[in-house]
């Protein structure tokens, strides 16, 4: 039977989310749902990895998460959403995948380098470490046929493309060897103009920011430092506002690049431009997430039967996983 491709990508819910993931993932979440069986894993276990000292704060991030998904305009009739930590079969992949998965290949991966680098870490815990193994069970569990991710994630991707070569290989072909799907623009630098827009870094827009906010941020933020007076010409290739007049602002981007190149914009004039761009993207997410926000109840109750599907889809595979594994030795023994 020819199924319908399915997408599967999701969160770590570590907070709220912000325009770097909007230009990501998010907008293309919304985009390719009426094409796709889509599901959105709401990562509850890999934020763990980082936030394992304050797991209090975990009910409230996904409930956050699944909002912002929701404000964007992920369809609940259309998008699965679920929760990680209530499939225990992709923690059970986890560990069948952690059995032929080398520690070098993790220590090289990009991702987890740079991310040791942002948090500090001198010594790595063994989980942290192990998270894109389990991002490759997140991904597998279900069969998934293709990833939207922003750039950042595409050493996992590929990751679990090894990953499944080795199990299919290893045991027998029941895998999907999944495809990454990377947006146009699927970085965006932080406010601050120095790295990327990060959750922990305290320099990006957040979808759930009010008008107000978003001009005081984009108020401060960099841009060319060498232009100090009106006059002075301007390099939108070293200015942060121009980024982002680059991601959001396709129609005036052209014009504006002319205008700051000839002086003929200021600064002020190209921000308040962007603040307004900017605004006018956020306003209907405002309104949805306002919608969301007076109906907390819905939101879980969707979470809930949303998992509740995934996990007979998750049992399914799995035991098409031990039968590949032969490890189905005591299935009929009476054990449990
Ligand atoms: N690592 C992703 C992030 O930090 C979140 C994530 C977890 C994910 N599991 C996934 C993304 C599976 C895509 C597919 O944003």
């Amino acid at each position: 039977m020819n199924r319908r491709k399915r997408i599967l990508t999701g969160d770590r819910p570590t907070g709220k989310l912000h325009l770097g993931h909007y230009v990501g993932s998010l907008q293309n979440r919304v985009a390719l749902q009426n094409d796709f069986d889509t599901f959105i894993i709401i990562a509850d276990i890999q934020a763990l990895t980082t936030n394992f000292d304050r797991p209090e704060k975990l009910k409230g991030d996904v409930l956050n998460v699944a909002m912002d998904n929701l404000s964007v305009g992920v369809d609940p009739e259309k998008a699965t959403f679920f929760i990680q930590s209530l499939i225990p079969e992709i923690a059970e992949l986890t560990t069948f995948y952690s059995m032929f998965v080398t520690v070098n290949s993790l220590r090289h991966n990009p991702t987890i380098k740079s991310e040791i680098q942002q948090y500090g870490y001198n010594d790595i815990m063994y989980g942290f470490l192990g998270y894109p193994v389990s991002q490759a069970a997140d991904i597998t569990f279900c069969k998934a046929d293709l990833v939207p991710v922003g750039d950042d994630q595409l050493s996992h991707i590929e990751l679990t493309r090894r990953i499944v070569r080795r199990f299919n290989e290893l045991y027998k072909p029941v895998l999907v060897e999944p495809e990454a799907m990377v947006s146009k623009i699927s970085r965006l630098v932080g406010l601050d103009g120095n790295s990327k827009m990060g959750k922990s870094l305290n320099n990006g827009i957040y979808l759930s920011d009010d008008a107000a906010t978003v001009k005081q941020k984009i108020r401060a933020a960099v841009t060319d430092a060498s232009r100090i007076k009106l006059s002075d010409k301007g390099n939108p290739e070293i200015c942060t506002v121009f980024k982002y007049h680059n991601a959001f602002n396709e129609g005036e981007v052209n014009h504006i690049s002319e205008s700051c190149r000839s002086a003929s914009i200021g600064c002020s004039a190209c921000k308040n431009n962007l603040t307004a761009r900017i605004n006018n993207i956020l306003e209907p997410i405002r309104e949805r997430r306002a919608f969301y926000e007076d109906r907390p109840e819905q939101v879980l109750e969707m979470l809930i039967s949303g998992t509740n599907k995934v996990r007979g889809v998750a049992k399914e595979v799995m035991k098409e996983v031990r039968e590949a594994m032969s490890i189905g030795y005591f299935d009929n023994s009476g054990c449990c």
